[in-house]
C-alpha cells in the first residue's frame, strides 16, 4: 500500500510502497485512515530537526493527527466495531516496568524518555491507507464530526493544558466557580498566543468554558483569522499594532496565558504582562535560535510578588481526547463555521510530499486518503 516516509539517509520525502499490516493479536483493530493533519512537528521531521524512524527501519511514514474508520477488529476487541470512526492516540508507553505513569497509562507524563509517538518518534504514523494498532489506543468519534474530527489531536493539546489549568487553580479556593450556570472560567481573562490551529482552537476551548479570552498574533491573513476570531465572540489584537505591554493594559489582570506560538521571545515578554496568580502555559516547541535578552529580574519579581505559575505541557491522555471529540460537538453546535474554517485544504495522498516540503499555508491543512 501507499504510505508518505521520510527517508533522514536520503534527504528524501516520498511516497513509498509499505507492507500492509495485518491484525496479529486479539486486541488489534484495522484501520483505513481517512485523513491526517500537518502540522510544524511534521515540518520539522521533513526538514529532518525532529524525529526518528523505528528502529531497523530506514524511513518513517509520517503522520500524527488522524481520523480513521475501523474495517477490522481482533476477536476480543470491545471498545470499536467495524464501521466506526475513530481517531487513534500518538504516544505509546515505554516498556520500564519503573517507569509509573506509562504503567498507570500516562505516557505522556513518561520519565524515561523511551516512549515511542507514532508518525513522530521510532513508529510509524498515520499518512498511509491502512494500520493496525491496540484497541486500546481508539477514541470512537459520532459520525456527525466526520468532516472536523481530524482536529481531535490538536485540540487535546488545549484539553490537556486546560484540564492541568483547572487543578493547579484549585488553589484558589474561594474562586471554585460552583456558582450555578456558570462555566468554570467565568470572569476570568485568558490571552492566547498565536492564531494556528493549536491556538484557534484552544480560543475555541477557552471562550467555551467561559474565559473573555484575546488571541494575539501576527498579520491576520487572507484567512481572515481576526473576523473568525471574533465570531467566537473573543477578542483578536494585531501585533502589528499593539505592543505586548499595550496588549496588557488593555486587558487588565490576565489570569491565564495559553501559548501556541513556539516563539519564545514574545511569550516571556507576555510572561512579563501576567496578572496576579495567572497562570501562563507553554505549547509550543521552538527552533533553537540563539539567546534573547529578557528583562528577568521582572519576571522574577512578578512570579513571587503576584503567585503566578508557569507550565509545559506536550502529548496528551485518553481522558483530553475524550474531551476534545465532546468538545468538537459543541464547537460543531456553537459555531459551525468557524470551526469547518479551520481546516483551509484538503490535498490528495500523492501530493502530500509536496504539501509537506513546501511553504505553510492556511489555517490547517489536511491530506484526504482515500
Ligand atoms: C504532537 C504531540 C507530540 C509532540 C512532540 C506534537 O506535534 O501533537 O502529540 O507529543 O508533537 O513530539
Ligand atoms: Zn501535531
Amino acid at each position: 500500500m501507499r504510505a508518505v516516509a521520510v527517508i533522514p539517509a536520503e534527504r528524501q520525502v516520498r511516497l513509498v510502497e509499505h507492507p500492509e499490516p495485518v491484525v496479529a493479536s486479539p486486541t488489534d483493530v484495522k484501520l483505513r485512515m481517512l485523513e491526517v493533519g500537518v502540522c510544524g512537528t511534521d515540518r520539522e521531521i521533513v526538514t529532518f530537526q525532529y524525529g526518528s524512524p523505528p528502529q531497523g527501519s530506514e524511513y518513517l511514514v509520517i503522520g500524527h493527527e488522524s481520523l480513521a474508520e475501523v474495517v477490522e477488529a481482533g476477536a476480543s476487541v470491545t471498545r470499536v466495531r467495524p464501521g466506526d470512526l475513530v481517531v487513534p492516540m500518538v504516544r505509546r508507553p515505554c516498556p520500564h516496568a519503573t517507569c509509573a505513569p506509562c504503567r498507570a497509562g500516562r505516557q505522556d507524563f513518561c520519565v524515561t524518555g523511551e516512549f515511542t509517538e507514532r508518525g513522530i518518534r521510532g513508529a510509524h504514523g498515520f499518512m498511509t491507507e491502512f494500520v493496525v494498532d491496540d484497541e486500546r489506543y481508539m477514541n470512537v468519534v459520532p459520525p456527525g464530526l466526520r468532516d472536523v474530527a481530524v482536529l481531535t489531536e490538536p485540540l487535546t493539546i488545549a484539553e490537556k493544558a486546560v484540564a492541568e489549568v483547572w487543578k493547579v487553580q484549585q488553589r484558589l479556593t474561594w474562586s471554585r466557580t460552583a456558582r450555578s450556570g456558570q462555566p468554570p472560567g467565568h470572569g476570568q481573562r485568558a490571552v492566547v498566543l498565536g492564531a494556528g490551529p493549536v491556538g484557534l482552537l484552544g480560543a475555541m476551548l477557552l471562550t467555551d468554558a467561559g474565559f473573555e479570552t484575546t488571541v494575539y498574533s501576527r498579520a491576520s491573513g487572507p484567512h481572515d483569522k481576526a473576523g473568525l476570531v471574533r465570531s467566537l465572540g473573543a477578542g483578536y489584537v494585531a501585533a502589528e499594532t499593539h505592543t505586548i505591554q499595550q496588549l496588557a493594559e488593555r486587558i487588565g489582570n490576565i489570569d491565564l496565558v495559553y501559548e501556541a506560538t513556539g516563539a519564545s521571545r514574545v511569550a516571556f515578554e507576555m510572561l512579563a504582562g501576567l496578572g496576579t496568580n495567572g497562570v501562563f502555559v507553554f505549547t509550543g516547541v521552538p527552533g533553537r535560535k540563539g539567546p534573547v535578552e529578557l528583562d528577568t529580574d521582572l519576571i522574577m519579581r512578578n512570579l513571587v510578588l503576584n503567585n503566578q505559575l508557569v507550565f509545559g505541557t506536550v502529548n496528551a491522555n485518553r481522558d483530553a481526547y475524550e474531551g476534545a471529540i465532546r468538545h468538537l460537538g459543541s464547537f460543531a453546535a456553537r459555531w459551525p463555521q468557524a470551526l469547518r474554517r479551520l481546516i483551509t485544504s484538503r490535498t490528495p495522498l500523492p501530493e502530500a510530499p509536496t504539501l509537506l516540503t513546501s511553504e505553510p499555508a492556511g489555517i490547517k491543512s489536511v491530506v484526504a486518503i482515500p
